[in-house]
């Protein structure tokens, strides 16, 4: 197993660039995931790594190893698609078995590895079956069976769960988790699934438009979103968005609400005049009559353990509640909002970035003295 290393990578398709100065490690036996919404350069940066394409500029490393020009075959990673390319008329040992015996290894050898593998994925009872009449989750194990029986030095997989329906996917992602942890193998995984992104991954990079957005743990980047669009990707329902101005006025700068002003503790006098973004994911609204925060109940989706309220405030925006079913919400409803202290996000609007110091420095709650409302 190896360190792969991917060092300003970009690629352009004659005038359109799919990659862009892309640059991120993925430690030995590290769980890495792709992700990101439909043609934002995933595959294409998989592919590169993998071999199957060459990048415009930039390198990439595996181990210690520049392999930036190296052809797929030399490269010793192995490749997982979506659709599972097995041989129909072979049997699941014929065709894990397969990219062994294209090397020409010794039968015996052969013959312990696909019984490893096959272990390892507890497909054993299968090996002398057919494929054709294995269902479709079967025939995803006898691919990835495939792949581990070459002992590569790295796994790209691409959206390899994709074909599944959803309570099967669910399990197979606890399943190559599972087995991620078993053989300890350096992964890329591709996925535009951030509930698949977040349950699997040691490390996530977000991807947009060929750039990469954020790079951290999943908690990280859930709770400290770098950029609007990467708070909205993760998370379901996603964050809410407050558009919320700042003023500075004797020293001390304050935000504005809708109606209500709050003061916003030192250090962000370079928020002044610009115009912002105030973020909270829905977990972190409060339903209460004590707070000049006021909105307007206009949903309720129950959900068993929970439910979504959804809310226009007397400021324009929308709002969506994540709360405890036992809070009593009807369409119509007056109500005011809080958010929970410590856990809202800044944004500038016009750069999408958040503002670092935001989440020490913003007050969260917005009852009690220390608002004022107006109007
Ligand atoms: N060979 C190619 N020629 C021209 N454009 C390409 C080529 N391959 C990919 N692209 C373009 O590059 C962009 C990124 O493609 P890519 O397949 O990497 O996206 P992706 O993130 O994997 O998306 P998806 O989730 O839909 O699989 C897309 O706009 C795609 O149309
Ligand atoms: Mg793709």
């Amino acid at each position: 197993m190896a360190e792969i290393r991917v060092q300003n990578l970009h690629k352009a398709f004659a005038e359109f660039t799919a990659v862009k100065d892309s640059t991120f490690t993925v430690n030995d036996g590290e769980f890495f995931c792709l992700l990101g919404p439909s043609g934002c350069g995933k595959t294409t940066t998989l592919r590169m790594i993998a071999g199957l394409e060459l990048p415009t500029s930039g390198e990439i490393y595996l181990g210690r190893e520049n392999v930036t020009f190296k052809r797929a075959s030399a490269r010793d990673i192995a490749f997982v698609f979506q659709m599972f390319a097995l041989y129909p008329h072979m049997t699941v040992r014929q065709n894990i078995a397969f990219p062994l015996v294209s090397q020409g290894m010794p039968r015996a050898e052969i013959r312990e590895r696909v019984a490893q593998a096959a272990k390892t994925l507890h497909i054993t009872a299968m090996l002398d079956q057919s494929v054709s009449g294995l269902t479709s989750g079967d025939r995803q194990r006898v691919a990835l069976g495939r792949a581990i029986v070459r002992q590569p030095m790295a796994f790209m997989m691409d959206e390899p769960l994709g074909a599944l329906d959803t309570e099967f996917r669910e399990i197979m992602c606890a399943e190559l988790r599972a087995l991620h942890d078993r053989l300890s193998a350096t992964t890329v995984y591709v996925t535009h699934d951030q509930r698949e992104a977040m349950s699997m991954a040691d490390k996530i990079a977000i991807m947009n438009q060929g750039v990469i957005e954020q790079l951290g743990a999943p908690q990280e980047i859930y709770e400290r979103p770098a950029t609007v669009f990467v708070a909205d990707f993760m998370g379901s329902p996603s964050m809410n968005f407050i558009p919320t101005t700042a003023a500075l006025a004797r020293g001390e700068t304050t935000l504005n609400i809708g109606t209500a002003k709050l003061p916003l503790s030192a250090v962000c006098d370079d928020v002044s005049t610009r115009s912002l973004l105030y973020g909270v994911r829905p977990e972190h609204v409060r339903l209460t009559d004590d707070s000049v925060f006021r909105a307007e109940v206009v949903g309720v989706e129950y959900l068993g353990n929970c439910q979504i309220i959804t809310l226009n405030t007397a400021a324009g925006s929308t709002v969506r509640a994540k709360v405890d079913v036992g809070v009593h919400a009807a369409r119509g409803d007056q109500v005011g909002l809080t958010f929970d202290a410590g856990e809202v996000t800044l944004f500038d609007q016009a750069s999408g970035r958040a503002i670092p110091t935001a989440r020490d420095d913003v007050p969260m709650s917005l009852v009690g003295t220390r608002v004022a409302a107006h109007g």
